[in-house]
């Protein structure tokens, strides 16, 4: 069925520009933050010139007409429509025009015995044989600008926090997009101060490294999350909380970004209740608003809590479309899609930014060796372990350093903080593999002099190690503070 168009573009508003990127920024279309379009002073010719360029946006994305299917079947969420399939692909947007008029938003999710099937985003009520199924865009796309900074959306782009309609930008952005290519990628920055001593020091991240947190439930992945936000001093920072629950985003939006982190960071939420489709799409458009960002010249703090519930949203899109499931449940496209999500992390090419990314990764059962974090361990530049034993005796962040790792050291670091924190390590090794011994007290003080050594040392490494929701230690301070936890014990 096909039908001409006519177009029903919506005007946004827009708010001027803040000067905390000015001259740093490199737009695409070669304008200039600090120009005339952007001055205080012209603030009503940014307004129509923006609105302009919206309405433009819109029209060019309008088709030259309107094709439609029909649902033949549904079946659980899978509605399967025909008459179109052989103009769809997978990955493509259809709108499902219901009985009562509303019109739910899906996504060509695979085909079978000649009929295309489609996911919907929301709910189907309203929905039955012979409703009509318009199609959409094939990639779809979003338009971030920087003035999306301090705002919520969901996973369709749409404003979520009642601050009012989101301004469009001038650029559309991919939302499944691909990694830049190997060749044409630079090589991770220097260090990236995240604000929390026992990462700065022994786990030090790069800009452009992507970086894993693994840990079971409530052994601390939002806290520490919520402490490299507001310490952090990347540019910008973009938030994805892929099937959190819903009390759970609200309390991390409010009370851990705080206002001085939200000001400087763009949330995407798809809580638990949402449809798969919708916590999946929450990851893609996170990485797409963090590459926009990464391509005005910033430097970028993606963070994702959490990869496994992106992992468990693709579990379930790819098993209603029939694919066999192979390991612990997961069929094998969610580890083609991991690799695909997590590599838009990363260094951008000459000329553009980074994007540092810290995925938290959800250990069920604190089974390290769980297909997820195998795949998501071998996909990234680094992990960072927190364990249940070290949390249970109040020790915060519980990370355990001697099984946690960052690829890019000893490379980015001094030769002395090199040996300082190489000592710091040999000592807690030592430790660890006495503790039994010293717990039971069935070592001899004198009998080993490193023995002895670390045992001197545990208590002001524990000390150093722990570190409150609310307190932030640059990266310089976090050394002198290892050093004077190294110092000779009395
Ligand atoms: N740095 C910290 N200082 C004190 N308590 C912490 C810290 N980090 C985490 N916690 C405690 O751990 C609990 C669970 O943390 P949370 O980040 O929600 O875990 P997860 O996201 O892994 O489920 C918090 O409610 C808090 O009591
Ligand atoms: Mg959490």
């Amino acid at each position: 069925m096909i039908e001409p168009c006519s177009y029903s573009g919506a005007a946004t508003s827009v708010t001027p520009l803040s000067g905390r990127f000015a001259g740093r920024i490199r737009l695409s279309s070669g304008v200039n933050p600090r120009g005339p379009h952007w001055g205080r002073n012209q603030e009503r010719t940014t307004m129509s010139t923006a609105l302009f360029n919206n309405i433009v946006n819109d029209l060019n994305q309008i088709p030259d007409r309107r094709v439609y299917g029909r649902v033949l079947g549904v079946q659980g969420l899978v509605v399967e429509i025909g008459g179109v399939q052989t103009s769809l692909s997978v990955g493509d947007r259809c709108w499902i025009h219901g009985r009562d008029g509303r019109r739910v938003a899906s996504e060509v999710v695979g085909f079978r015995t000649g009929r295309a099937l489609l996911l919907p985003f929301s709910g189907l009520d309203g929905v039955g044989l012979g409703c009509r199924v318009e199609i959409g865009e094939e990639r779809p796309t979003l338009r971030p600008t920087i003035q999306w900074l301090g705002r919520v959306i969901n996973a369709m782009a749409e404003p979520v926090d009642g601050g009012g309609p989101l301004p469009a930008g001038d650029v559309a952005v991919p939302i499944r997009n691909t990694p830049p290519a190997a060749h044409s990628r630079r090589r991770v920055g220097g260090k990236l101060d995240l604000g929390v001593r026992a990462v700065n020091t022994f786990l030090t991240c790069c800009r452009g490294q992507r970086m894993g947190i693994f840990a079971g439930s409530g052994v601390g992945k939002s806290s520490i999350l919520s402490m490299f936000v507001r310490n952090t001093t990347a540019d910008v920072i973009v938030c994805g909380l892929v099937g959190e629950r819903g009390r759970e985003a609200r309390e991390f939006i409010e009370d851990d970004l705080g206002e001085e982190g939200l000001a400087r960071s763009v949330t995407v939420v798809a809580t638990s209740d949402e449809s798969p489709l919708m916590r999946r799409q929450c990851a893609y458009v996170t990485l797409a608003v963090a590459e926009y960002f990464r391509d005005l010249g910033l430097d970028v703090l993606c963070l994702m809590d959490s990869v496994t519930r992106f992992a468990m949203a693709q579990r379930e899109i790819s098993l209603s479309a029939g694919e066999p499931p192979a390991s612990k449940g997961y069929t094998p496209s969610v580890f083609a899609e991991l690799p695909r999500l997590l590599e838009r992390a990363g260094p951008g090419c000459e000329g553009s930014g980074t994007i540092t990314g810290l995925f938290t990764v959800l250990v069920e059962g604190d089974d390290h060796n769980e297909p997820i974090s195998d795949a998501v361990r071998g996909i990234l530049d680094g992990h960072i372990v927190l364990e249940r034993s070290i949390a249970e005796r109040g020790r915060y962040p519980a990370i355990n350093i001697l099984r946690s790792v960052s690829r890019t050291m000893p490379g980015c670091n001094t030769p002395e903080e090199n040996a300082l924190v190489a000592e710091a390590r040999r000592l807690m090794s030592t430790y660890e593999d006495m503790a039994e011994l010293i717990r039971l007290g069935a070592y001899k003080a004198g009998s080993d002099p490193l023995v002895d050594l670390a045992i001197a040392h545990h208590q002001p490494l524990e000390t150093f190690l722990t570190q409150g929701k609310r307190e932030g230690t640059d990266l310089s301070t976090g050394y002198e503070l290892l050093r004077a936890a190294l110092a000779p014990q009395r």
